[in-house]
């Protein structure tokens, strides 16, 4: 089997580490590369991913580098064709994902600029909070063109709700369709109207009452898992979504995923980076592919968008 393509993923915390697993043992990539900021700690993540390699059967290579703030080891990223950024801090109990702004936004910015230094022509993927402000940031930073900057978080927000679903009804996860567009926050727009099980639509299936509950556990759904883990967030399912997302475009494959995306026109918004439903190939977003919502679910999508639009705005600043 050929492999080709080197993803790099910066920050080897808990989303990082994953994230980078994930994506070796998927075994279609040449190499995979895992940086942080903490002298040693990606090199040695990356000398027991690979020790893992004869059992679990792949061939990719982890390679580990540590990198400063003044941008020194960031060579480690060159030729890389996708880069996933993960670096910054995770929540802690009690706080929102908007409380990580200000410390998450130096982190961003300092790694983009060296993102555009080092690997010019990669598409960049965001993971770190709070995403659609994160993601705007990078493209700010990085000055590359809007569709090759994206944001994981649909990807994400969708799998919980599909298994919260799944759970409820005692079906396979394989039998449910949902979506979620909006914002990775107060704002995320669960879309009842694209939710089935079996191809039947969830309203005949569940009251509405329940929907919603389902739809509000979703909303919560990092905040239930920090609130259990109280020393960070979650990592398995969103580095199940990011790795997903590098895989769609190193092989160009124009899945359609809900991610956070820069929409210029669609649904009648414009000018803001927002969870929608795109399709992924090589050259970051194809293209944002509008789906048919109600009435109300298109006034919360418009709802999110400004008020994403706002906070976007001021990551000029930061
Ligand atoms: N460059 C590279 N790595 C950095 C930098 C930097 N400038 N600053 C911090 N890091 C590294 C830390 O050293 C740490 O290893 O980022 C890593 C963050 O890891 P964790 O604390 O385990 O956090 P994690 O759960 O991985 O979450 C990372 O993803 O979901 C979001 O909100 C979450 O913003 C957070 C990010």
């Amino acid at each position: 089997m050929a492999r080709s393509g080197v993803v790099a993923v910066i920050g080897a915390g808990f989303y990082g580490s994953t994230t980078a697993l994930r994506l070796a043992e998927y075994n279609i990539f040449e190499k995979v590369v895992l940086t942080d900021i903490l002298e040693g700690k990606a090199e040695g993540l990356a000398l027991d991913m690979n020790q893992s390699r004869s059992i679990e059967g792949f061939e990719t290579r982890v390679v580990g580098g540590t990198t400063s703030a003044d941008g020194a080891g960031y060579e480690v990223i060159a030729g890389s064709d996708v880069v996933v950024i993960t670096a910054g801090l995770p929540r802690k109990p009690g706080m929102s994902r908007m409380d990580l702004i200000e410390v998450n936004a130096k982190i961003v910015r300092g790694v983009a600029e060296n993102i555009a230094k080092h690997a010019p022509n990669a598409v960049v993927i965001v993971v770190s909070n709070p995403l659609d402000e994160m993601t705007a940031l990078t493209a700010l930073a990085t000055g590359f063109p809007k569709h090759k900057v994206m944001g994981q978080a649909g990807m994400l927000d969708t799998a919980r709700f599909t298994n919260f679903v799944a759970e409820e009804l005692k079906v396979p996860v394989a039998s449910v369709q949902t979506l979620t567009l909006g914002s990775h926050g107060d704002t995320m727009v669960p879309v009842p109207s694209r939710c089935t099980v079996d191809g039947k639509p969830l309203a005949d299936l569940l009251p509405a009452a329940k929907i919603e509950e389902l739809v509000t556990r979703t909303r919560n759904g990092g905040a239930e898992i920090v609130g259990l883990l109280k020393t960070g967030s979650a990592y398995y399912a969103p580095s199940s979504a990011a790795a997903r997302m590098a895989k769609a475009v190193m092989e160009d494959s124009g899945a359609v995923m809900p991610v956070c995306a820069w929409v210029d026109g669609e649904y009648g918004i414009s000018g803001v980076y927002l969870g929608v439903e795109a399709k992924v190939g090589k050259n970051g977003i194809k293209e944002v592919v509008e789906t048919q919502l109600t009435d109300f679910e298109k006034s919360e999508l418009l709802a999110a968008a400004e008020a994403v639009r706002t906070k976007q705005a001021d990551v000029k600043s930061l």
